[in-house]
């Protein structure tokens, strides 16, 4: 097994759901973590109260995953706060919902350039600070990224990328002693899509059950290499 604490680790989308759940597993685990999104006070605001809870130290610094300059000045604080970068956890996503003849150009072109072009300007913002670390990455697909549905073109073509890419990039770097996974979760209780979660959403995949995956993935002896991991509720409602 491989130790968490003391290493460092950026999180896009670090700000809710999913990324902020991870940040604070890894923070209670002893990890330093960096967080990023584009609501400059809630990554701020985020940031100190991770940094508050007594394990691990954090910083946030707001970038849009989006532009490929503020993601690399995201991975230069890091490196000045830190000192290293051990592991990239490539999470921050949207979903844009449609049916083709009503999903505008603005919903595909955000979709895309989130959820998949993002995810390829992360990583190559931290891919010499990786190979120096012998460092990991996981990027945070979707069960959408295997199945599809009526209305998700945007969102599906995004993920199914998402599949692909980082199982490429995966064969791309293991050789170089970066292991690369993904996790493709099904319902997960967040704010994603704007909606809160409440208790209707008990029967969902929580925040917290991605985050210990991701730790268990960190901590996964450097010979093993678990490329795709699937995650479903094990009850959903019946229809
Ligand atoms: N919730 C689910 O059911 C579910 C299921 C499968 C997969 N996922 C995936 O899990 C990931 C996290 O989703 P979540 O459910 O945790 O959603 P969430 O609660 O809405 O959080 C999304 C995070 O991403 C950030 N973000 C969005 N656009 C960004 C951009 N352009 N640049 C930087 N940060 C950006 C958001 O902050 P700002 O808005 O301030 O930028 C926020 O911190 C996404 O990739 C999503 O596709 C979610």
């Amino acid at each position: 097994m491989r130790e968490v604490a003391g290493t460092a680790v950026l999180i896009t989308g670090g700000s809710k759901g999913i990324g902020l759940a991870t940040a604070e597993a890894l923070v209670d685990a002893g990890a330093h973590v960096a967080i990023t999104a584009r609501d400059a006070e809630l990554v701020r605001e985020t940031a100190e109260r991770l940094g508050a809870r007594g394990g691990g130290r954090a910083i946030g610094v707001p970038t849009d995953v989006r532009d490929l300059a503020q993601q690399e000045h995201a991975v230069a604080e890091t490196l000045a706060a830190f000192g290293r970068l051990d592991a990239l956890i490539a999470n921050a996503g949207v979903g844009r919902f449609g049916s083709i003849a009503d999903l505008s150009v603005e919903d595909w072109h955000t979709v895309i350039d989130t959820n998949l072009t993002g995810v390829f300007y992360s990583i190559k913002a931290t891919l010499d600070a990786l190979t120096a670390s012998q460092g990991t990455i996981v990027t945070i697909g979707s069960l959408a990224g295997a199945n599809f549905f009526a209305g998700g073109s945007a969102y599906n073509a995004s993920k199914f990328g998402l599949t692909g890419f980082t199982q490429a990039v995966m064969l791309d770097l293991r050789d170089r002693g970066i292991k690369v996974s993904t996790i493709m979760p099904g319902s997960v209780a967040t704010s994603f899509g704007g909606r809160e979660p409440s208790s209707a959403d008990a029967w969902k995949i929580q925040g917290d059950d991605i985050a210990e995956m991701v730790v268990y993935l960190l901590r996964t002896h450097p010979r093993a290499l678990p490329s795709k991991i699937e995650v479903r509720p094990s009850r959903p409602p019946t229809r």
